[in-house]
């Protein structure tokens, strides 16, 4: 693994900027994470967040995050772009965590690699993640199992002081499977114990339909009912890169 093999998998088409960083994990595991943009600006993940959100939906303890100093691309050396400072600063403080540049994202020999293990996605295994949501100001845990060509991905919903920050479980999956460098997503399975009928929110959606408009979201009610829904059928009218009339990177 090299730097460049994340910046392939950031998913940025609407400003090219390729972000892409580790966070280290207490257990030794490197944690990716990329810039995942949306048409609708506002809902795009910094790859700083979404590294330390990987590495705590995976029950890990963020320790230190890790940007490349330089990157060889195919024509130049360049520093690569990293999360703007104010953003930086905000995650470092929130989790305590040392910022370091480094020329490799492997130094040591006890490190290694983030990989989904997830083998099933099904309602034992939502029920499972349930312990690894992070909800100290809605108690309502959420959980999230993602299937793609690159295994299946959990995500659990995470809230920080600032709620603005934090995400949704469906979010979490969606951000680890393109770290992960997972290209086509089939099926998203989402479960919410302490609500009768589970209905994503708007802006799950909205970022759904932009990475598996062709996928469908099956919604465990209740450990009782599960619904099967198309996600372009939870988004009529969805605002489109079309309607933006951007040029794609
Ligand atoms: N939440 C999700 O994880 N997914 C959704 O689709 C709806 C809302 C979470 C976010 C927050 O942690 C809590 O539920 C209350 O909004």
């Amino acid at each position: 693994m090299k730097w460049i093999d994340l910046e392939t998998r950031c998913y940025a088409p609407y400003s090219g900027l390729k972000d892409f960083c580790m966070v280290k994990g207490s257990s030794g595991v490197l944690h990716p994470g990329v810039r995942v943009e949306n048409i609708s600006f506002p809902l795009s993940i910094g790859a700083a967040q979404a590294a330390i959100f990987s590495c705590l939906s995976e029950g890990d303890t963020p320790g230190a995050l890790l940007f490349p100093d330089k990157i060889e691309t195919k024509d130049h050396t360049r520093k690569t772009s990293s999360c703007s400072e104010k953003e930086l600063l905000y995650w470092c403080d929130e989790f305590g965590l040392k910022c370091n540049t480094s020329s490799h994202p492997v130094s040591g020999t006890d490190e290694r690699f983030f990989q989904t293990n997830e083998q099933n996605a099904d309602i034992v295994r939502l029920r499972e993640l349930t312990d690894r949501c992070i909800i100290p100001y809605s108690a309502f845990p959420v959980t999230a199992l993602l299937v793609t060509d690159a295994g299946i991905f959990s995500g659990v919903n995470i809230e920080v002081d600032d709620w603005q920050k934090g995400l949704c479980a469906e979010r979490v999956a969606i951000a680890k499977a393109r770290a992960s460098g997972a290209a086509s997503f089939q099926e998203i399975h989402v479960y919410a114990p302490q609500s009768d009928y589970v209905s994503p929110c708007g802006a799950c959606r909205q970022v759904l339909v932009e990475h598996m408009g062709d996928g469908v979201m099956y919604m465990h009610h209740n450990d009782v009912e599960t619904s099967r829904l198309t996600v372009a059928d939870l988004l009529p009218y969805q605002f489109k890169a079309g309607s933006l009339g951007h040029k794609q990177h």
